[in-house]
């Protein structure tokens, strides 16, 4: 049973997320202990490290536990030269995301610095859209095999998985939050010029979906021609919705725009669905009767009270681990996406806009043009919030 106290599972994983973690924990904690928000939190002791030790990766009882009590998961990130096949990290992570079904993988492009801006002319107010990447399916489902590995002949294959209820749900996700936030424009990425299949069930699902939301201007985009638009005016972007590869590309693209992989933050979030199902009412089983939507949660990303894990868009950059140099701002504002979801809208907003002033007063690392480390940089940001709170 999840107690009064929201608990939040934190997993730091390998290279750098151990130490950018560690400082949005130090966040976390100033909250619980200086404004006195219920947080229970739940340190993990899981990773490579923990792996190369003892052959753990995501054991059953744990990813049952976070199930069952936890609100959240604060993740780092996974990734390490020792273990070069990642089976670690793919148990974890996709453990999370696929074992607890967080189908819609948030990932807001937004830059909080004119500065950070790397497009000639174009500056903060430019880059403001949310990614809405499809985070269950496609590629990524681990479905295939090799055949006659290691022969001239050999053969892989990894299949892209896509149903009906999976595309039906992260399109309707991608509006209701485009709705719901006010966003305007909408905009389906895929590649049904060349994937056939695939997609056309995700342009027929869209096309559907959107006849219900008649007030946002939403269009259909092949994904190749979406980068080059996003990068030649990213204005015109609200909200993209996609499949899980595109998703995961798309949103290092919109990194760029935000000053690097070091400021880019996500939520990984399972939306109410109707009956477990996708929210449709084609999904309805014919003369059944239809169960009420669910209400949506306070939260500023949405979702009930399942379980939601978050993690900067980062990986472990092995290089700049243990060096006190890694950008800890997209694990701070990951935390801020956290506090929302918890229903602390406001506390993302404080945080955002004290990143936002270290960024414009330098106090940053040396990837977003500063010159203090890890620890001082989120230090500068924390003992700020410290004295509002
Ligand atoms: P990466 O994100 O670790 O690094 C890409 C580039 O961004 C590098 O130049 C790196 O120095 C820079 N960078 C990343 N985070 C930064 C930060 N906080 N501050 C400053 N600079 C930062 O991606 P990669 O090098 O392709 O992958 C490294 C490992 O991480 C791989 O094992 C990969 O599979 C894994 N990975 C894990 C996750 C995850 O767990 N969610 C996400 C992406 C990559
Ligand atoms: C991400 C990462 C992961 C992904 C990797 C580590 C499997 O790149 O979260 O963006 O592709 O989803
Ligand atoms: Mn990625």
């Amino acid at each position: 049973m999840r107690a009064l106290k929201k608990k939040v599972a934190i997993i730091g994983g390998d290279g750098i997320g151990p130490e950018v973690v560690r400082e949005a924990v130090q966040l976390l904690e100033l909250y619980r202990d200086k404004a006195g928000l219920p947080l229970d939190l739940w340190e993990l002791d899981l990773g490579a490290d923990r792996f190369l030790r003892d052959g753990t990766t995501f054991p059953k009882e744990i990813q049952i536990a976070i199930q069952r009590e936890c609100s959240a998961v604060l993740l780092g990130a996974l990734g390490d030269p020792r273990v070069p096949n990642l089976e670690h990290a793919r148990d974890i992570l996709f453990g999370m995301r696929f074992g607890y079904d967080l189908y819609a993988n948030v990932r807001p492009v937004r830059a909080v610095s004119d500065r950070l801006v790397p497009l000639k002319g174009r500056g903060a107010k430019d880059v403001d859209f949310v990614v809405f990447r499809e985070n269950t399916e496609g590629l990524y489902v681990g479905m295939g095999g090799q055949f006659k590995r290691g022969t001239p002949d050999e053969v892989a294959i990894n299949e892209d998985v896509n149903t009906r209820k999976g595309v039906e749900r992260i399109v309707r996700a991608s509006f209701d939050y485009a709705r719901k936030h006010g966003r305007r424009r909408l905009a389906m990425a895929d590649k049904s010029n060349a994937l056939r299949y695939a997609g056309e069930l995700w342009l027929r699902v869209f096309n559907e979906v959107r006849a219900e939301y008649p007030e946002i201007a939403s269009q259909h985009v092949y994904v190749d021609a979406l980068c080059l638009y996003v990068i030649q005016d990213p204005s015109q972007f609200d909200v993209i919705v996609t499949n899980n590869l595109f998703g995961d590309i798309v949103t290092d693209l919109g990194a760029a725009l935000q000053g690097g992989l070091g400021m880019a933050a996500s939520a990984n979030v399972h939306y109410p669905t109707i009956a477990g199902t996708g929210h449709s009412p084609h999904l309805a089983v014919p003369g059944g009767s239809q169960p009420p939507r669910p209400a949506s949660s306070q939260s500023a990303v949405g979702g009930g009270e399942r379980v939601a894990m978050f993690e900067p868009v980062h990986g472990s950059a092995p290089p700049l681990a243990g060096k006190d140099i890694a950008n800890p701002f997209a694990a701070m504002l990951t935390a801020g996406m956290l506090l929302a979801h918890l229903g602390w809208a406001e506390e993302e907003q404080r945080i955002e806009r004290w990143v936002t002033r270290a960024i414009d007063e330098e106090a940053c690392t040396v990837d977003v043009g500063g010159k203090l480390g890890t620890k001082a940089a989120a230090a500068w940001v924390r003992e700020r919030i410290a004295k509002e709170l």
